[in-house]
């Protein structure tokens, strides 16, 4: 089966604070939307990647990943409305889409190809995901009003894998969700999961890329 990754890296990234694209900020001397792409490029089922920048930096973020063989499109508002834009530069003979965030830096290979086996095994819609280590409650404003069972709960990273049909018709349904797994259980579909990897935590917040930092000096050591 044929497979394209799609990575909406359009955010302004306004929680990062650093007044430019979160996607565009430096990690180690590269972009995070580098660390990102060069990951995608080491799965050798992936055959098409297609990446959403803010309107009006696709020409600098096309020389950026010229060595990567990649297709730059305008992004959206909304993350979703980047992906759909993305989605819409897929090849026609492609089955298999994969999403990930240029924000998951340093998303393993290994990832994309636990998501990628699912698919090919026959799943509709897969999501690689960790166990949750903190408690998690819901509040109303500063009071807490229930305490969710942590054993039944998972963090849910990317790449997010589909069938083409599957997320076409998810992103068809001009309904909303945070990520497009959520659109695919709002169309009724079932999203298995796969195990994820701590590696792929999303750089949110300045104390994120302090941490990838970390990781990939660790890694460039060992
Ligand atoms: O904001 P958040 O961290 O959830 O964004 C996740 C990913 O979606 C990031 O890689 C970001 O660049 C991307 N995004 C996008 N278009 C938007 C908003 C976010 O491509 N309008």
């Amino acid at each position: 089966m044929t497979v394209a990754a799609l990575v909406p890296a359009a955010g302004s990234g306004v929680r990062m604070a650093a007044g430019a694209p979160k996607a565009l900020l430096l990690l180690v001397g590269e972009p995070l939307l580098v660390h990102a792409v060069r990951a995608l490029r080491a799965v050798p089922r992936v055959t098409q990647i297609v990446v959403a920048v803010p309107p009006g930096r696709e020409f600098e973020t096309e020389e950026l990943l010229r060595p990567y063989d990649v297709q730059v499109v305008p992004g959206g508002a909304e993350r979703s409305d980047s992906v759909r834009a993305a989605l819409a530069a897929v090849h026609d003979d492609v089955d298999l889409v994969l999403v990930h965030d240029a924000a998951r830096a340093l998303a393993p290979a290994a990832v994309a190809d636990r998501v990628i086996d699912a698919l090919e095994l026959g799943a509709d819609a897969v999501v690689p995901v960790l166990p949750v280590a903190d408690t998690v409650k819901r509040v109303h404003q500063d009071e807490v009003t229930e305490t969710l069972d942590r054993a039944d709960l998972r963090a849910v990273q990317t790449p997010q894998g589909f069938r083409r049909e599957v997320l076409e018709q998810a992103h068809a349904q001009g309904r909303d969700a945070t990520d497009d797994a959520g659109l695919v259980e709002l169309l009724g579909r079932t999203v298995r999961t796969v195990p994820g990897a701590e590696e792929a935590f999303k750089v949110t917040r300045p104390f994120d890329l302090r941490v990838a930092e970390a990781v990939l000096s660790e890694g460039q050591r060992g």
